[in-house]
């Protein structure tokens, strides 16, 4: 199996309710590990450019603006198949489908304020970890 980098968010919602350490502790548990990681405050700019993906999509706006409300913790997990596994790790994207003990399933509020993001694909991986961090940022 692959070593692999993902990049994690933990999003207003969760640190409003002081989760960052509940969340760390669930990523660590289920065996990634945190190689970088800071608290920053997004602002518009970046939430547009980070999730330009889903531009057209109906929630962007609001989704803009609730990255944007509050602090977020951005992280780089390491592991074997780091990118499916944080997947797994994290839950369904709406919580109502989330598996138990899931961070989703316990900790999210709805499938906007879901407490956690993980990078979908390889790709993806790479783009939204050099987004947030260099290489010197990031020691495994
Ligand atoms: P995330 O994994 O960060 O990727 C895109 C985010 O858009 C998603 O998690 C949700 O927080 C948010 N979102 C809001 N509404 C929807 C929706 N209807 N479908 C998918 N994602 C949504």
């Amino acid at each position: 199996m692959a070593i692999e980098r993902t990049l994690s968010i933990i999003k207003p919602d969760a640190t409003r309710r002081n989760l960052t350490g509940k969340i760390n502790a669930l990523i660590e548990s289920g065996g990634l590990r945190i190689v970088a990681q800071r608290r920053i405050r997004m602002t518009h700019d970046i939430a547009g450019k980070f999730y330009g993906v889903h531009r057209e999509r109906s929630f962007f706006g609001s989704l803009c603006e609730f990255m944007c409300s509050g602090p977020v913790v951005v992280q780089v997990l390491e592991g074997e198949n780091a990118i499916l596994r944080y997947r797994e790790i994290m839950g369904a994207t709406n919580p109502a489908n989330a598996a138990p003990g899931t961070i989703r399933a316990q900790f999210a509020e709805s499938i906007e304020a879901n407490s956690v993001h993980g990078s979908d694909s390889p790709e993806n991986a790479a783009t939204e970890v050099s987004f947030f961090f260099g290489e010197v940022d990031i020691v495994g």
